[in-house]
């Protein structure tokens, strides 16, 4: 009697399932069998007439897409559970004759989607959703928008184990019911594909794993001093001089299908051509843009990295040359987006000094001229009709008067969200003491018998890494009045790629990330207002891992099965 109670508590408390955790959820401990015979309908058509009731073809694309990833995950990309149940134990349900099966889904979107669904803006999809599954095996999921369908499949799918002992796919905490809705409209991803290039099929990789965290933005950080791997069909020069290597390229193709697959996931891209800074790699094409380019050995003056090297800020040709590669780029983007990223942070006073249109590092003269450049650039982009977004130097630090709209990205403390909202701003946040995934890793600069006594041990400038604990840690809203919450529309998680490429990127992203996911998605406190306990979250993004790993993505464990196979056996 007792083990059964106490087998019956440890399945219960490591059967939490669902990442990122919804508003509310209740669920029970009945077994329901799924099979691959079940139907799912939408608005009552069948399978291959989704689209037919009503000719949207977007919203019925994102809703089919949604369905065959449902039927894949379940049945081809699912897990047995044995890590989260006591050593040798016999924990699965036995399937016999008269089991209960999943008997019927059914989708039901109750309103249009919005008409920008492919390239929404902040606030026009209804991103929520419910769903509930009844002990005879009816699931019902409600949302107003398809992104909402898909992310109650995508819960849906949360539910369900496979079976060690055959092919069965079941699972054990029927019924259940959802009411979920996301507390950030941005939730995001920031990946550098200058410092190390990322194919096409990493990037999709990484767009499917954030899909399951019901992740929304992927900020494309494409160029930046070290490589320039966008293909600019009216200026081919800059990707065949810029690129690292002819084959670590994005032609225009790439980028549009890079798009289209996002938007089918409910992730909108924001690309960043970051500028005045972080553009060295233009120089190797066009020399006479950038100055202070790959000053040697003294980079360190003129740049955080080699090599150095900043858009001149007085020059006519570089004003040209930009109007020339946005009137090429933002057209192919308009109808795939609603957001371009202009970048903005860590500009380097010195190059200026270097810089044959000014000359000078003075401040006073150089304001003027970095809000002239900035205001071109956010005109051609409104034109366009483009929300820009910019780094939180441009106005915290160079005082930039910015339209309303612009949506300013913190990264550097607590404080410089604050300080956006007090000025009225969008803020995004990713303090970099939380969220950027690359510190810790050590140094990537070598250092001489001089300089390596004091550099020694070699810490990065944010170690020590920030594991998912750190991350989950992090309130988007810490500090921010009650009056101005609203205007932080989210954050993202970042990974800076000096020492991150296609073979560690899984690790390095996955499942830390998922900590951000969830923040963003459930807010850093819970209902009772409350930092949210690492200690309930623990299974939860153990299991989250596991599934992570079943649909190929190589995402570290974070515990060992020691501590996953009996509840709180690591907690202290
Ligand atoms: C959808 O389009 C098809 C073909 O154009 C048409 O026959 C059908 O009546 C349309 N359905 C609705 C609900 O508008
Ligand atoms: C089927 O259900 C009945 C009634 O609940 C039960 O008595 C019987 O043992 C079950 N059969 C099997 C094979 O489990
Ligand atoms: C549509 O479904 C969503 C999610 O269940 C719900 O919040 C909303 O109130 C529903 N809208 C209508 C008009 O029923
Ligand atoms: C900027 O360039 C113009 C035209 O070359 C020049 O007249 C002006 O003095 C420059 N401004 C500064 C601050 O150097
Ligand atoms: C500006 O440049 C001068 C001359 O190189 C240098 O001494 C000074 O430290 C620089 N000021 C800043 C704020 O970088
Ligand atoms: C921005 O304003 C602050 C506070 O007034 C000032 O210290 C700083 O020098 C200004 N920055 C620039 C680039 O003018
Ligand atoms: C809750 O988290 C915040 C950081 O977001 C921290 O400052 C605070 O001390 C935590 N509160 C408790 C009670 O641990
Ligand atoms: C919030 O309240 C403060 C203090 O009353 C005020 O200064 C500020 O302008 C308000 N901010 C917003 C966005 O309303
Ligand atoms: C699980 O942990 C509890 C409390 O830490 C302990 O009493 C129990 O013996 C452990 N069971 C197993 C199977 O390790």
């Amino acid at each position: 009697m007792i083990w059964t109670s106490l087998l019956v508590a440890l399945c219960a408390s490591s059967a939490q399932a669902v990442w990122p955790i919804p508003s509310e959820y209740s669920s029970g401990e009945g077994v329901l069998w799924i099979d691959q015979s079940v139907k799912i309908s939408y608005n009552g058509a069948g399978p291959g007439s989704y689209g037919s009731h009503n000719n949207d073809t977007s919203s019925s694309k994102v809703v089919s897409n949604a369905i065959e990833r449902t039927y894949d995950t379940l049945f081809n990309k699912n897990f047995v559970p044995w890590k989260f149940h006591p050593r040798m134990v016999n924990f699965e349900p036995a399937l016999t004759s008269n089991s209960t099966y999943v008997k019927s889904i059914t989708l039901h979107q109750n309103a249009s989607d919005p008409t920008d669904i492919m390239k929404p803006t902040i606030g026009s999809v209804d991103e929520s959703y419910t769903l509930t599954v009844t002990s005879s095996g009816e699931v019902t999921i409600t949302a107003a928008s398809s992104i909402g369908i898909s992310y109650g499949l995508t819960t849906f799918t949360q539910l369900f184990f496979k079976c060690g002992g055959g092919d069965g796919v079941y699972t054990t905490l029927a019924p259940v019911s959802i009411i979920d809705s996301p507390k950030f409209p941005w939730r995001g991803l920031n990946i550098d594909t200058s410092r190390t290039f990322k194919p096409l099929s990493d990037m999709y990789a990484m767009m499917d794993a954030m899909a399951y965290n019901k992740m929304n933005r992927l900020h494309w950080h494409i160029t930046d001093a070290q490589a320039w791997p966008l293909e600019i069909p009216s200026m081919p020069e800059l990707a065949d001089k810029g690129a690292y290597i002819s084959f670590q390229k994005y032609s225009p193709a790439d980028v549009q299908a890079l798009y289209e697959y996002g938007a089918l996931l409910g992730i909108e891209v924001a690309m960043e051509i970051d500028q005045p800074g972080h553009t060295s790699s233009i120089a190797f094409s066009h020399p006479d843009l950038i100055a202070a380019f790959n000053v040697f050995p003294d980079w360190g003056t003129y740049a955080n990295e080699p090599p150095s090297g900043t858009f001149k800020l007085n020059s006519t040709a570089v004003y040209d040359f930009l109007e020339k590669l946005f009137d090429d780029l933002l057209p192919r983007l308009k109808p795939l987006t609603s957001y371009f990223h202009l970048g903005g942070d860590e500009v380097n006073l010195n190059a200026y000094n270097l810089d044959d249109t000014v000359g000078t590092n003075d401040t006073a003269i150089l304001q003027p001229l970095m809000q002239k450049f900035m205001d071109r650039n956010i005109a051609q982009l409104q034109a366009a009709g483009f929300t820009p977004l910019v780094w939180e130097e441009m106005l915290l630090v160079w005082n930039l008067t910015l339209p309303a709209e612009t949506i300013v990205q913190t990264w550097l403390s607590d404080e410089s969200v604050g300080e956006v909202v007090a000025q009225g701003h969008k803020a995004l946040v990713g303090n970099y003491n939380y969220w950027y995934l690359d510190c810790g890793q050590g140094q990537w600069i070598d250092f001489s018998q001089e300089t390596s006594a004091a550099a020694w041990p070699y810490p990065d400038y944010c170690s020590p890494r920030h594991n998912w604990r750190l991350m989950y840690s992090y309130d988007p809203l810490s500090g921010i009045p009650a009056n101005s919450t609203h205007l932080v529309l989210g954050g993202e998680a970042h990974i800076w790629s000096e020492q991150t490429d296609p073979v560690n990127l899984d690790q390095m992203v996955w499942p830390r990330t998922c900590a951000a996911a969830e923040v963003l998605w459930s807010g850093a406190k819970d209902a009772s207002g409350q930092n949210r306990s690492q200690i309930t979250a623990s299974p939860r993004l153990n299991e989250m891992r596991e599934r992570l790993v079943a649909r190929g993505v190589r995402a570290e464990p974070i515990q060992m099965p020691y501590c996953t196979q009996n509840g709180t056996q690591c907690a202290l």
